[in-house]
């Protein structure tokens, strides 16, 4: 399988935790792809016309994405515990979580791309601002639920560990860890995991 992504990317960075947990990681060869919404990867928008990162190409050529459907096909694939529950509550809440960790990593990456990407004359701060509201109020709500996490090995953790990975690599400033001991104390025990310690951003 080929998997389109990005070293610094935490959907791709999600995948590859994924993937690792799974077993499945030596199955897979990473293709780093440099795309945005006005440079699309030429190679990578065959595989996937909306040209985001991750794709993951199967060996019949089949590509899927996004980050969710990739990480419930790969757990598919393994005989070990599941990443995704079984449909019941459990299931709801695992998704749940895993899609307050997508908007957190949603809202950063815009908030990246507004600072990085777009030209300065052009900036928005109230928008900028807004974006990391959102990522406040996500970390607020995993703080609350970080007492659950301990142990758990899921979607949900997974997700939750890419996006504090990202807000460390992107927004270091930001200093969640100070309001959200709880968060924190979890996370620096889940982060020294080695799927975490092999998918690490760039340096
Ligand atoms: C970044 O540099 O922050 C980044 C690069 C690729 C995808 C997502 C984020």
């Amino acid at each position: 399988m080929r998997l389109h992504s990005n070293p610094a990317s935490p959907f791709g960075r999600k995948v590859k935790v994924a993937a690792y947990e799974t077993g499945l990681m030596d199955r897979i060869e990473v293709r780093n792809v440099q795309t945005t919404a006005v440079g699309p990867d030429p190679v990578l928008i065959v595989d996937n016309p909306l040209g985001k990162i991750p794709c993951l190409v199967l060996d019949d050529g089949t590509a899927l994405y996004d980050s969710r459907v990739i990480c419930e096909y790969l757990d598919s694939l393994h005989a070990g515990a599941r990443l995704f529950p079984e449909p019941g509550p459990e299931r709801w809440a695992a998704l749940r979580l895993q899609a307050l960790g997508d908007g957190i990593m949603d809202a950063a990456l815009l908030a990246r791309y507004e600072t990085f990407l777009r030209p300065e004359e052009r900036r928005w701060d109230a928008w900028i601002d807004g974006q990391l509201d959102k990522v406040a109020r996500g970390l607020d709500r995993l703080e609350l639920e970080a007492d659950g996490f301990a142990e758990r090995i899921d979607i949900a953790t997974i997700t939750a560990a890419c996006a504090l990975g990202y807000l460390d690599f992107r927004f270091a400033g930001l200093a969640w860890r100070e309001t959200r001991p709880r968060l924190a104390a979890w996370f620096a025990l889940f982060g020294a995991r080695a799927s975490l310690l092999h998918t690490l951003p760039p340096g």
